[in-house]
């Protein structure tokens, strides 16, 4: 059966491979890319795609609720599958009020828009709200968030995310507004904005600069593959059940310390340069206020209910990602120039 589904953030990072496993594995959908091309948003990311029949692009701000109202009356999506947001916790800190109106007028706006044109019928339809483990806060040196983990979010950036998910349930209890979530935990892999930890590594090795590594580097964090969080997206947004969320995760959890240590090992052998080169770039420097110590998904649930797992290890994801970054610098180039040398800047010195 044919279906419009509006994709938000689709010019972004995981957007982006969303749109493509959209496009790519279902050509009776018409899929709505809507991105108003941040500096984190990029159509290059959908070179492959864009001639597609099945796929369109709308340059738009959801935190213009009119104008979102009007592009829904226009494509009357069938689906939402929402991840436009902005996305980088050190951004948060310095501009958190951007954060409000991304991550929570613009999730608001595209639930009244969903809300006004499914409102005669909520058969077959359904909001994706695609979100974060940050919203859970932090964890000690044991335990799992599961999806019944009270919300604490410390950082401006998963204060935002934790109260979109809130209107997102608010719309589903007071509404009965069809919707699902996805709290996914870190992601990487090809397009990764390269002011996010390993990007930025990869970046910094091929330039010989310096590898910031925030307070004592023994903050965890749990890492999957962006091909597999869209494939947990796939999943959940066709059969997952109506009102729920899912942690989406692969219990892998590396300090960053020692994943910056990998990092550097791959990247010296596939630079052909001695092993422990690239290490020597590694810096100690001031930590991010508020950071969260541990995160940790717990991924009983999607793994049990619908049977996910993701497909790559850590060591050949990475693999992959590295490849992707050494045969893509002009993509590289791209997005280091202009203003990311002046955020760059006022980050780091
Ligand atoms: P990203 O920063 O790479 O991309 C965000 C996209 O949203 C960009 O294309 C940007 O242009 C677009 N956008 C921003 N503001 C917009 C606006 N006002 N109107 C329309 N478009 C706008 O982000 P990402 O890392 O791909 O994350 C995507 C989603 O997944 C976010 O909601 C994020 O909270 C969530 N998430 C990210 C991670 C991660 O590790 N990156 C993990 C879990 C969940
Ligand atoms: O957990 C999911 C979240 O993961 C997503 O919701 C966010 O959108 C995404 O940005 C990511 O947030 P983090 O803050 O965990 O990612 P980041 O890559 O910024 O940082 C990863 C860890 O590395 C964190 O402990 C901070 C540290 N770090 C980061 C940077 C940029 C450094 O030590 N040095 C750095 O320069």
């Amino acid at each position: 059966m044919s279906k419009n589904i509006v994709i938000t953030g689709g010019a972004g990072f995981i957007g982006s491979h969303v749109v493509r496993e959209f496009v790519l594995k279902y050509p009776d959908y018409h899929i709505i890319n809507i991105d108003t091309l941040t500096y984190a948003g990029n159509l290059a990311n959908l070179n492959d795609v864009e001639n597609h029949p099945n796929y369109s692009f709308v340059k738009a701000d959801i935190t213009e609720a009119d104008t979102v109202l009007k592009i829904f009356k226009q494509y009357m999506p069938d689906g939402v599958i929402h991840l436009a947001a902005e996305s980088h916790v050190d951004r948060s800190i310095s501009d958190p009020i951007l954060f409000v109106m991304t991550n929570v007028i613009g999730t608001v706006n595209l639930l009244n828009a969903s809300r006004e044109i499914w409102k005669d019928d909520f058969g077959g339809k359904r909001f994706h709200h695609v979100s974060t483990d940050e919203v859970y806060g932090t964890l000690g040196e044991t335990g799992f968030f599961t999806e019944h983990t009270a919300y604490d979010p410390h950082s401006p950036y998963s204060a935002s995310k934790a109260s979109s998910d809130h209107f997102v349930r608010a719309y589903h209890d007071t509404y009965g507004l069809p919707i699902v979530l996805t709290n996914c935990s870190n992601n990487y892999g090809p397009n990764h904005f390269p002011e996010k930890l390993i990007p930025l590594c990869i970046h910094n090795i091929l330039n010989d600069k310096p590898l910031p590594i925030y307070g004592n580097g023994k903050f965890t964090r749990d890492w999957l593959y962006v091909i597999d969080h869209a494939r947990a997206i796939d999943l959940v947004f066709h059969e997952g059940t109506d009102g729920e969320a899912y942690n989406v995760g692969g219990f892998n959890e590396w300090k960053n310390i020692d994943l910056v240590k990998e990092l550097c090992r791959q990247m010296d052998t596939k630079l052909g340069r001695l092993n422990g080169t690239s290490a020597q770039l590694i810096t100690f420097v001031g930590d991010r206020p508020g950071h969260d110590l541990r995160y940790a998904i717990d991924a009983t649930k999607i793994n049990k209910e619908l049977g996910y797992n993701p497909s790559v290890t850590f060591e050949e994801g990475l693999s992959i990602t590295i490849d992707w970054y050494l045969s893509n610098e002009g993509w590289l180039n791209d997005v280091t120039s202009g203003d990311y040398q002046n955020y760059y800047r006022n980050q780091y010195q």
